[in-house]
């Protein structure tokens, strides 16, 4: 009975002590709030610097106008003056484990339209270092290990590196949309001021960097070029040619065979663009089988190779974990080794490179190679320029 007056009691006294301990708390807030020492670390000086960022220019007339009409807007909180403040980036989440990219919001920001005033999105390359003074470690030794020990210095992590595979981190990219006549030399001008006494006041070198083609904006877009519009017309004339071949050859040719129509010229000519008749040839019908498992294993690894660029391009560089891929790497699981799959293709395509070289070889002498090689050449050299020329002149138009 009497401990169980005490527990009472003990518990009754705990809640009064806790009360008043609130209470007295609650009249001192600014105990509460603890501001630190400002610190001096990259991305504190980063969104310092860029959350009130207003493009300045010395020239340009028309920018510093539309700065003023953004500012204005944003005071009252007009939409698209928050949509162009919102599309850019000014924290850098995720910096120690190599995301490097922050990229704010592109669509958003091109969207914006507004009389005569349109979003310019453009992506500035910030370089950061450390001065020697703030911490000379950084210029002594390359770091060693892949993860630096959490009791080390946060430089460490941004230190050259031996590891061959181990991303560099003191690159950041970062978004900023920015009225539409100011240029891509105004954005760069202003970050270069903005940016010019952090080494004195932080300790942090910061090296500006951007290209003309990283920013942009709907203002600028140009009527397709003449190259453009020839090539698009090749392309037209070319898928017409193969489907008309194709109709002729579906439309001549039986399922009973007949006695083979003569082979004129024009007929060959036509023939060469039916879409039937080019798949058969792909596939060709051989007689040993024993090497198609050779056939089977380039195509996966090429397969591989392709998929694993597409993905790199995709996703890889923008949003990904890159701390998590590089123990990966040293931990050699095969998934996440790239040479493998490079390697399996380059080994597999010498085997077949000797089956298909041997006869010819045996029977000609090496005076066939450089032959070969031009046949290579002529087979491949068409498909891959149309493929240069598609990327370089048609799908900068595809938006
Ligand atoms: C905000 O202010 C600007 C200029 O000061 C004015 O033109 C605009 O109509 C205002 N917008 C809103 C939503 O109040
Ligand atoms: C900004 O500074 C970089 C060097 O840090 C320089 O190369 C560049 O020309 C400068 N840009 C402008 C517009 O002044
Ligand atoms: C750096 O520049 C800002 C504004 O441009 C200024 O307010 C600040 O005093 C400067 N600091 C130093 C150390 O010069």
């Amino acid at each position: 009975m009497l401990r169980q007056w005490q527990r009472t009691w003990v518990l009754q006294f705990f809640i009064l002590s806790a009360t008043l301990n609130g209470k007295s708390l609650a009249d001192k807030p600014e105990t509460f709030i603890r501001s630190g020492p400002k610190l001096t670390w990259i991305s504190d000086v980063v969104s310092e610097k860029l959350s009130n960022f207003r493009t300045q220019s010395q020239s340009n007339e028309l920018c510093n106008q539309q700065i003023d009409s953004y500012e204005k807007s944003l005071r009252n909180l007009t939409l698209w003056a928050l949509q162009m403040k919102e599309a850019s980036a000014v924290s850098t989440p995720g910096m120690l484990v190599g995301q490097r990219f922050h990229l704010g919001h592109f669509d958003e920001c091109v969207a914006i339209r507004h009389s005569k005033l349109a979003g310019r999105y453009c992506l500035a390359h910030l370089k950061v270092s450390p001065s020697p003074a703030m911490y000379p470690g950084f210029y002594t030794e390359p770091l060693k290990t892949v993860e630096p020990p959490p009791d080390s210095n946060a430089w460490e992590t941004l230190k050259p590196n031996s590891n061959w595979f181990r991303m560099d981190r003191t690159d950041l990219f970062m978004a900023l949309c920015v009225p539409g006549a100011c240029s891509r030399h105004d954005v760069e001008e202003t970050l270069n001021v903005t940016f010019a006494n952090v080494t004195q006041e932080h300790g942090i070198n910061v090296k500006i960097q951007m290209h003309d083609d990283l920013c942009t904006s709907s203002l600028d877009d140009e009527p397709m070029s003449y190259a453009s519009k020839t090539l698009l017309c090749i392309l037209v004339i070319l898928s017409v040619l193969c489907l008309l071949a194709t109709l002729y050859q579906l439309s001549t040719s039986n399922a009973i065979q007949e006695t083979p129509k003569k082979d004129t010229l024009p007929r060959r000519i036509i023939m060469s663009f039916s879409i039937a008749r080019n798949l058969g040839k792909v596939v060709p019908e051989t007689n040993d089988d024993h090497m198609v498992i050779l056939d089977l294993l380039k195509a996966s690894a090429a397969f591989g190779v392709m998929f694993g660029h597409r993905f790199a391009c995709m996703l890889f560089y923008m949003v990904f974990n890159v701390s998590f891929f590089e123990s990966q790497v040293k931990k050699d699981l095969p998934l996440f080794m790239p040479t493998l799959v490079v390697e399996s293709f380059f080994i597999v395509a010498g085997f077949l490179t000797f089956q298909s070289c041997y006869e010819p070889v045996r029977k000609q002498g090496l005076k066939v190679i450089p032959l070969m090689i031009f046949n290579r050449w002529l087979r491949l050299m068409p498909s891959f320029m149309m493929l240069v020329a598609i990327t370089a002149l048609l799908l900068p138009y595809l938006s």
